[in-house]
């Protein structure tokens, strides 16, 4: 018999969206019950079709309609799409892992504090950038108590990079920058994060230069706490990569992280959007192995027995 898998769902049906829904697919612990978008004939849409998935294009009435097909939902869509509807997945009662720069629930980086997704109902997986930096920066912080000032730069394919990216970009630079206080304890208004899109037809796969200004570091104390953060991190995460050497000069550690990605519905130089999916499909594989190990009785069903446990009651007003 099949073991049992966690049901989700997953809203917005593009770059991320659909990516997510491969790395589902793949899933041990996952399984995909509903992809919802709010256009019908998107590619993402006609995709997860041609692979027998539940579709709908009536965006998160498709989760009201239906208030039981999943217990959690990855939000692909924007920061105000996600603002919009993080009220009535909270009064449904689905967790959310949220891919948006939206900042509703807490903000978690997997090799941090993943466990944020067995306490909170919404968490925020921050950015690509954000993923991509803040596991090294967190390490140096951890290292050295004077950081002065941060500043991040990442660099992207522009195939990579969907409408929803560009029209919450603001999102994207605050939420980041906010992040990276948050896990480093330096002031927001010390942190600085920049995005470049390649403008040719050159696919680079996803670059982060990283510097971080103080005074009188060993850059030495730093190899072996940074090479067990990278073991961690690529367990989750293949691609992740440190570029040569960190170095110290001018009282600034410079730090190359690139990350490549896993190909599973775009291309491989696409670390962008493999660093935050499989960041996000980790927390909810936590979190389905929490919910699962319960099951120690098939009988009384999986489903039943997550409603009892971690459920509020769906809001019968909205369902
Ligand atoms: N691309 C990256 O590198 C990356 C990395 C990390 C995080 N993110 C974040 O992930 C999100 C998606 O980015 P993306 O690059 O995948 O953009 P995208 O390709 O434009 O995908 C967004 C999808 O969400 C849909 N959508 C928007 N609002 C919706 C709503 N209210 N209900 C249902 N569907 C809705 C859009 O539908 P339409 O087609 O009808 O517009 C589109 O299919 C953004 O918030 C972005 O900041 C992106």
């Amino acid at each position: 018999m099949d073991k049992p898998k966690l049901n989700v769902g997953i809203i917005g049906t593009g770059k991320i969206g659909t990516d997510l829904l491969f790395k589902i697919n793949k899933s041990q612990k996952l399984q995909c019950k509903l992809f919802v978008g709010r256009n019908a004939s998107s590619e993402g849409i006609k995709k997860a079709k041609s692979m027998g998935i539940p579709t709908s294009d009536k965006s998160v009435d498709a989760f009201v309609k239906n208030p039981r097909a999943c217990d959690l939902v990855f939000d692909a869509t924007s920061a105000n799409g996600h603002r919009a509807s993080a009220d009535t997945f909270a009064s449904l009662g689905i967790k959310i892992v949220d891919l948006t720069p939206a900042q509703v629930g807490p903000l978690c980086i997997p090799t941090i504090n993943a466990n944020q997704i067995l306490q909170c109902n919404n968490v925020n997986m921050v950015t690509c950038g954000g993923q991509a930096s803040i596991p090294v920066l967190n390490v140096v912080a951890s290292l050295f108590n004077d950081i002065e000032a941060i500043s991040i730069e990442s660099h992207l394919a522009s195939d990579s990079v969907g409408q929803a990216t560009l029209d919450n970009i603001d999102d994207y630079y605050s939420t980041t920058a906010n992040a990276i206080s948050v896990f480093t304890g330096v002031d927001k208004d010390n942190v600085n994060v920049d995005l470049k899109v390649e403008r040719s037809s050159w696919k680079p796969d996803m670059l982060t230069t990283l510097r971080i200004k103080l005074a009188n570091a060993n850059i030495n104390e730093l190899f072996a706490p940074l090479q067990s953060r990278l073991a961690a991190l690529r367990e989750h995460v293949p691609g992740y990569n440190i570029v040569g050497t960190p170095s110290y000069r001018d009282d600034v550690i410079e730090i190359l992280v690139s990350v490549r990605g896993q190909g599973d519905w775009i291309p491989e130089h696409a670390g962008n959007l493999d660093i935050i999916n499989s960041a996000a499909i980790h927390v909810a594989e936590l979190y389905a192995s929490k919910v699962l190990s319960l099951s120690d009785n098939e009988s009384e069903g999986i489903h039943q027995k997550i409603a009892n446990l971690f459920r509020r009651e769906p809001n019968t007003e909205t369902a």
